[in-house]
């Protein structure tokens, strides 16, 4: 597992081809992470899940392929739960064509062992048919405490469904959320997913998040969320329709989910793939394609423009990832005081050009640039955008770098922006310079 680009603390398959982490769910003090797997090429091919588990959701391993193309076709993406009898029950797409050539997507059903070793399928598949959308997948589904019931989340086209059962078999519509709200693009709202989260003034809210590709907040796949209320049946946005939000606005974060664990108590963890469509197919490895991004837990935060969703490394994984040393692999947190017009480069890899800047423009004004350059044979892996935060009224700018062999996870400002980036460097083991600047925007 040596590989140039290998992560060391981050999931990726032995080998094959990996997109979206599916069915994350804790049962029994283990973490199960299933993912889009290709096992016989790293290409996207017929879509199998790949399986993976922990006990400190860094140190992965491998479980068999659970979950195989059968006659309802390739196995899309979805979720995992655990019943209140203990049932494991995992539900899925199916995708298979049409004699005309078209995507025809259904929800499934599998049935699970509490070791998550043997996987049947629920004899009435689909169980939710496809009531006529092209693009109708991803099935994530969670329990609704206050009102008693499954709820299941589908993307339709560029839209959320939402559907509502009592025996996860039988699923009736609820209600649709998306049209003029936050950002479209020609491409569907993939791998939905709704966590309730409570607000520092004690309310709970329900965050939605979204996967959008392409047009996400840089060039390509992108994941937004939206900050609202759910009452069981409809999602009803707390902002205003053109508000748009990302959890990540960097390049390489996508399709997040959150692990579902009954009588949970974590707060809602994320994991999230991390790369863009734009160039999945291009990266710069051998035996294996893909890789995740580390588990983030998600909370609602209080901002000048109103609720917000932060996240950060839980502080046992950090430690899990980054207390034995490793070539290539390190965590660093920094507080950046800068006066305004100053500002710090961060160059990486003991490359020549930095690969982020840190500037304050006035005194509540400051930005990150991210910049990348292109790679032969990458399509659209070069950049170099800047993306605005605020700067604290008092002290200075926490800056946070999770390192791991060329991926790059930034936050900043306790949690409220991150930037996650795959970079293919000649040296991934160089260590980071720091260089201040004085100037417009330096
Ligand atoms: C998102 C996605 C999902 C789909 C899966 C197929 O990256 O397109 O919508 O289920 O990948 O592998």
């Amino acid at each position: 597992m040596s590989e140039k680009f290998r992560p060391q603390v981050h999931f990726s398959p032995r080998r094959g081809w990996m997109n979206d982490p599916n069915g994350m769910v804790r049962v029994d003090g283990i973490w199960h992470l299933f993912f889009q797997h290709d096992p016989d090429s790293t290409r996207h091919g017929p879509m199998h899940w790949g399986h993976a588990t922990s006990t400190d959701l860094v140190h992965w391993s491998e479980a068999p392929t659970a979950l195989y193309p059968d006659k309802l076709g390739t196995c899309f993406s979805g979720s995992a739960l655990e019943t209140d009898a203990g049932g494991i029950e995992l539900f899925y797409t199916a995708h298979s064509r049409t004699e005309a050539g078209e995507d025809h997507q259904v929800q499934c059903l599998v049935h699970a062992d509490r070791g998550l070793d043997v996987f049947t399928p629920d004899p009435t598949n689909p169980v939710l048919p496809n009531p006529g959308y092209t693009a109708f997948r991803d099935p994530k589904v969670i329990w609704h405490a206050p009102t008693r019931r499954w709820i299941m989340l589908v993307t339709e086209g560029q839209r959320v469904g939402f559907y509502g059962s009592d025996d996860r078999r039988t699923w009736r519509h609820l209600s649709s959320f998306g049209e003029q709200h936050g950002r479209h693009s020609p491409g569907p709202w993939e791998c939905p997913d709704l966590v309730p989260l409570q607000a520092p003034g004690g309310e709970t809210f329900w965050v939605l998040i979204v996967g959008l590709n392409p047009g996400g907040y840089a060039p390509g796949s992108g994941t937004q969320y939206f900050v609202g209320q759910f009452d069981g049946t409809t999602f009803r946005n707390a902002n205003p329709p053109a508000t748009e939000l990302w959890l990540d606005y960097g390049r390489d974060y996508y399709a997040a989910q959150t692990f579902f664990e009954r009588g949970g108590t974590w707060a809602p963890t994320a994991i999230a793939w991390a790369s863009n469509w734009l160039y999945a197919h291009q990266t710069d490895t051998e035996a294996f394609r893909g890789v995740m991004s580390l588990p983030r837990q998600l909370r609602l935060v209080e901002t000048d423009a109103g609720l917000r969703v932060a996240a950060s490394v839980p502080s046992g994984v950090l430690e899990a990832a980054f207390s034995t040393p490793q070539d290539g692999v390190w965590h660093r947190n920094m507080a950046v005081d800068l006066r305004p017009g100053e500002a710090l480069q961060l160059t990486l890899f003991g490359e020549e050009r930095p690969h982020f800047v840190i500037a304050r423009h006035s005194a509540g004004r400051a930005s990150i640039r991210t910049i990348r350059a292109s790679r032969p044979g990458m399509d659209g892996f070069e950049h170099d955008y800047a993306i605005d935060i605020g700067w604290p009224a008092t002290g200075a700018l926490d800056v946070s770098l999770h390192v791991d062999r060329g991926l790059v996870e930034l936050s900043a400002g306790h949690g409220l922006v991150w930037i996650t980036n795959l970079f293919f460097p000649t040296h991934p083991e160089a260590d980071m310079e720091l260089t201040v600047r004085e100037g417009a925007d330096a």
